[in-house]
């Protein structure tokens, strides 16, 4: 459904009287707001509406559902399966001015903050207590704690310290008729009931409006090492995550890039420390953190020694200094980024239980192979979590057009025999939603639908998002 220019002027004016005019922008906004950085998908909404209360929040929700309207919750656009897409126009809910650290409460390590707040702004509020939440997506600098929270969002240090939902205790949400409740309790433990706050993590928006989050905390750890080491093969690197954790390794972070994942990104962060010397083919960027440095250095040096002893990895390169520990941060926060600019693309979010990753990797390059296309593979290693870019690069329009569906179905089987799914930290969204049906038995996705149709029976809330589009609910 597209937008329409008279449905959008009654939309606004509608809701002006609602809430009032600095809450609804102007239609001039709809385009700003009809991506996010999916591919170049572009739905824009009929109206943006920008509250700056919760009793805002429960007043247009309402009005919605009343109307049947449809309401998508934004945070900064940075999701990677469009589940920010405004598909059937609609109201964009932007949660853009809830970007308060609510408040940190020390004694219980615990912060209340709303779901608009950036992840790094509320990373180097914690740092400055000696706080941590450790869940750091790639788009840290960008991406909203709400989003986070909606997508169940991982990042590098996810091998170590989990995935958002690990750190969610308690969520002030807005249901689809504008009921405003909290969904748990700020303790460490919670055995009342159902867990809540856990369904609407990861929910993508289809069940509520989160306006506040309470997150448990950690001390931060106090120092860091990182080391890169190189291989001489993409499966070898693979391989070699699962033996350093039966090795007794437990790193902050293992990161794995092929060589073109690097050469991609390297003209965007020229200062990294790597060359990519000839006949390297992956590198695996691996961190310890805690606060002994003694203790970290020697783990590190163990690391290496394993991957370069038994698992072939080549000289080992130990980033010393504070900037070149960035440069290398920088380069792979970067990557997703670099090698999209490089083709038109399709991005999977494959993740398997972490010893089969070879068998994932080896999988999606013979998929590759056959329907003709190139794939940049790089991810969370130590996660079993590979972002697959599938390039189009020089095949034809029509290759392309017809081989991209049955290939990424085939490379989703391969996740779902590996014992995993279609997507690890990206979310369903809009983009894979048709290939749900590949991971999760029908029952499986009939008893979500009867979850979403107890919370928003009129399908208001980022209505086709999720699930396959089989019937209007
Ligand atoms: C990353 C994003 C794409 O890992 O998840 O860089
Ligand atoms: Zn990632």
């Amino acid at each position: 459904m597209d937008s329409s220019p008279s449905r959008s002027a009654q939309h606004l004016e509608d809701l002006v009287r609602l809430l009032g005019a600095d809450v609804v922008l102007p239609l001039s906004a709809n385009e700003r707001y009809g991506s996010d950085m999916t591919e170049d998908l572009f739905f824009p909404p009929d109206v943006v509406v920008v509250p700056n209360t919760v009793e805002q929040v429960s007043q247009l929700l309402r009005w919605c559902n009343e109307r049947r309207v449809p309401v998508v919750a934004r945070g900064a656009g940075t999701g990677l399966s469009g589940g920010a897409l405004a598909v059937r126009a609609g109201v964009c809910l932007s949660m853009e001015r809830f970007n308060r650290i609510v408040s940190i409460d020390e004694a219980n390590f615990q912060a209340t903050v709303e779901p608009g707040v950036i992840n790094y702004v509320f990373q180097q509020a914690l740092a400055e207590k000696g706080l941590f939440y450790p869940p750091d997506p790639s788009s840290w600098g960008s991406s909203t704690l709400g989003g986070n929270l909606a997508h169940n969002a991982g990042g590098p240090k996810a091998v170590k310290y989990g995935v958002t939902n690990a750190y969610v205790l308690n969520l002030e949400v807005v249901l689809a008729d504008g009921t405003v409740m909290w969904t748990g309790a700020n303790t460490l433990k919670n055995s009342t009931g159902y867990n809540l706050t856990q369904l609407f993590v990861g929910s993508e928006g289809t069940l509520g409006v989160i306006t506040k989050a309470v997150f448990r905390l950690l001390p931060l750890p106090l120092h860091k090492v990182l080391i890169l080491a190189p291989f001489g093969s993409a499966q070898q690197a693979c391989a070699s995550v699962a033996a350093l954790f039966k090795a007794g390794f437990n790193p902050c972070a293992l990161e794995f890039m092929e060589r073109d994942a690097i050469e991609y990104t390297l003209p965007y962060v020229p200062d990294a420390p790597i060359r990519l010397e000839q006949g390297v083919e992956a590198h695996l960027l691996i961190e310890f953190d805690g606060n002994d440095l003694g203790a970290l250095t020697e783990q590190a040096l163990g690391a290496a020694e394993l991957l370069t002893e038994q698992h072939g990895a080549g000289a080992v390169l130990f980033a010393d200094s504070e900037k070149d520990r960035e440069a290398l941060w920088k380069l792979r926060r970067k990557v997703g980024e670099a090698v999209k600019m490089h083709s038109v693309y399709k991005e999977e979010d494959t993740v398997v239980p972490r010893a089969h990753l070879p068998e994932l990797l080896a999988g999606v390059k013979e998929i590759g192979s056959r329907y003709g296309f190139q794939s940049v593979c790089y991810g969370h290693a130590g996660d079993g979590n590979l972002h697959v870019n599938i390039l189009k690069g020089d095949l034809s329009e029509e290759r392309w057009t017809s081989g991209l569906d049955p290939a990424i179905r085939e490379i989703f089987a391969l996740c779902k025999r590996l014992g995993g799914t279609l997507s690890g930290e990206h979310g369903v969204g809009w983009v894979q939603k048709s290939y749900l049906e590949v991971v999760q038995a029908p029952e499986h996705i009939e008893l979500q639908r009867q979850i979403k149709r107890l919370f928003d029976p009129n399908n208001i809330l980022n209505p086709d998002k999720i699930f396959p589009t089989v019937r209007a609910f």
